[in-house]
């Protein structure tokens, strides 16, 4: 049986944003790592450091330079920022492994900009992370070694669910669990507005909205029931239930929900492209 890997050393961290701070937040919060075995680098608001140490506990890093010794180095930049952060840390990498949140940034294109210098792993993280529910797509160059690949998951898996899979689906990726929280709000918008024309307030709309999303997740995983195996138990002939699947099905949401998906993963396609390396 494979042990669960334990954060020994050091992490660096490039970049102090938002999802810096949903990872650092899940790993010190679960106690995967302690804030001093994190250190943190930025451009240029040494303030935003200050408060990362403040709250968390770790390490304002100094330079790229910090890469020296640890065990991983997180990428947390936006993408038009990555080439100039890949370059800046590549004198400092000899094998430990770069980590990569970077939407559209492909794994053969990061290994480009580091001269091949360390094994490189992509991400695809989606905005509950901060609240550690997220769902993350993860694919790994093939030089990333097992022990490597563990430190990854059980990093990552503080933050929620994390998929392995092959990095010709991270478009795809991109469009369902990244884009999903857009577009599962969509139709919750829909679902509360037409609430509130059935002669709820607001309010009611909203706290009944939230209990019936997240019950309805609770009950799928709970009694490992696939949607469609809870849609038919919750509808029965002529119900009330089989009256407004009828009108979705008229409408064909099914299709608009298929296009919508289709029309992200290629847009997430377009705006990878300038990472796309030829042969890789
Ligand atoms: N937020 C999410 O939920 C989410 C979801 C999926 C994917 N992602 C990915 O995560 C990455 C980060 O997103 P974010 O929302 O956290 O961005 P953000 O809040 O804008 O933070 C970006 C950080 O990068 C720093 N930075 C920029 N260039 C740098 C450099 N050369 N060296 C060191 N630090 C540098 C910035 O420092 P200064 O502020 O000092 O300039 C800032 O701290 C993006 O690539 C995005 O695609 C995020």
């Amino acid at each position: 049986m494979t042990q669960t890997p334990r954060l020994s050393g050091r992490l660096f961290v490039i970049g102090a944003g938002s999802m810096a701070e949903a990872f650092i937040r899940g790993l010190t919060e679960r106690g995967a790592a302690r804030g001093d075995q994190i250190s943190v680098l930025n451009k240029s608001r040494p303030a935003r450091l200050a408060e990362l140490a403040a709250q968390y506990g770790i390490h304002p890093a100094a330079g790229y330079d910090a890469a020296q010794g640890a065990e991983m180095v997180i990428l947390a930049v936006k993408p038009f920022d990555m080439a100039e952060a890949l370059q800046a840390v590549a004198p400092y990498l000899h094998g430990q492994p770069v980590l990569s949140f970077a939407a559209g940034v492909t794994i053969g294109w990061m290994r480009e900009q580091i001269s091949h210098r360390s094994p490189v792993i992509r991400t695809m993280p989606n905005i509950p992370v901060a609240v550690q529910a997220g769902a993350t797509a993860i694919s790994f160059a093939p030089d990333v070694t097992g022990e490597q690949r563990r430190l990854a998951l059980y990093l990552l898996s503080q933050l929620g669910t994390v998929v392995e899979i092959p990095e010709s689906l991270m478009d795809a990726a991109t469009a369902f669990s990244g884009s999903g929280p857009g577009f599962v709000s969509y139709f919750l918008e829909a679902m509360e507005n037409a609430a509130v024309q059935l002669g709820f307030t607001p309010e009611l709309a909203r706290a009944f909205l939230l209990q019936t999303v997240m019950g309805t997740a609770r009950t799928l995983v709970e009694w490992g029931l696939s949607p469609e195996e809870l849609r038919r138990r919750v509808t029965s002939p002529n119900g009330t239930t089989h009256a407004g699947v009828q009108v979705m099905e008229a409408g064909r949401l099914r299709d608009v929900v298929a296009e919508a998906l289709q029309a992200a993963a290629r847009r997430s396609a377009e705006m990878g492209a300038a990472y796309v390396v030829e042969g890789s």
